[in-house]
């Protein structure tokens, strides 16, 4: 017997696209949407139960000050040799296009009890739990790990803790234009070994 419409579920999850947001429209995405999102990221598998994943959800003036942020920082500390006025661009254009920006953090229990890489998996599969949802909703969305992301300064911005680490900035908001098409993927037999004796 089957629990639910898996017909359904295989086409959410197999049309699920990044969504950018230079291709967003005007429209905000609501409150409660944002909360049915974040209700699903809390319910990613977790080792032990640590639950490592911690959410900052940027939105009006906050999101505002975000973009203000992140771009004017980039543009600050970056070697003026280094410096891409395209990126400064993005950057920026990626917080002000969005309804909704979520940084995504790691939090390490005290004890640092399960190892990095399992914590860095659970807090993905919580950011799957939310893309999916968007993929459900018809909202686009992706997860972007460029600008400040690893950055002493977004570090502070996000007033994260010692034990806690920023892993990228999830972008959403309604796209304008028509769902995108599939991305390239290896086949199946690519990635998989079958071992039968
Ligand atoms: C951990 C992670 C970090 C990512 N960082 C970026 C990024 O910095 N810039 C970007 O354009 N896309 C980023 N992406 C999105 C990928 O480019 C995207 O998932 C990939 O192209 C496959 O497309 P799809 O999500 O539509 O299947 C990231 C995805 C993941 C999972």
């Amino acid at each position: 017997m089957m629990r639910f419409n898996v017909s359904e579920i295989n086409d959410c999850i197999r049309t699920r696209r990044s969504i950018y947001p230079v291709q967003f429209s005007d429209r905000e995405v609501s409150k409660e949407l944002i909360e049915v999102m974040l209700e699903n990221a809390r319910w990613a598998p977790t080792h032990k139960l640590t639950q490592p994943w911690r959410f900052k959800v940027f939105i009006d003036e906050g999101k505002q000050r975000f973009a203000d942020f992140h771009s004017e920082k980039y543009k600050e500390i970056t070697p003026e040799e280094k410096f891409s006025e395209m990126k400064y661009k993005k950057i920026r254009q990626n917080a002000e296009r969005s309804s909704v920006v979520i940084a995504i953090v790691l939090h390490r229990d005290e004890k640092a009890s399960i190892p990095e890489e399992e914590e860095i998996a659970s807090v993905a599969m919580a950011v799957q739990n939310m893309h999916l949802t968007c993929s459900a909703y018809g909202l686009g969305a992706y997860w972007g790990s460029g600008g400040l992301t690893r950055h002493e300064e977004m570090k502070q911005f996000l007033k994260l803790a010692d034990n806690e680490r920023c892993l990228g900035f999830f972008y959403i908001g309604y796209p304008a234009m028509d769902w995108p098409k599939k991305t390239e993927r290896m086949e199946r037999r690519q990635v998989t070994e079958w071992i039968e004796e």
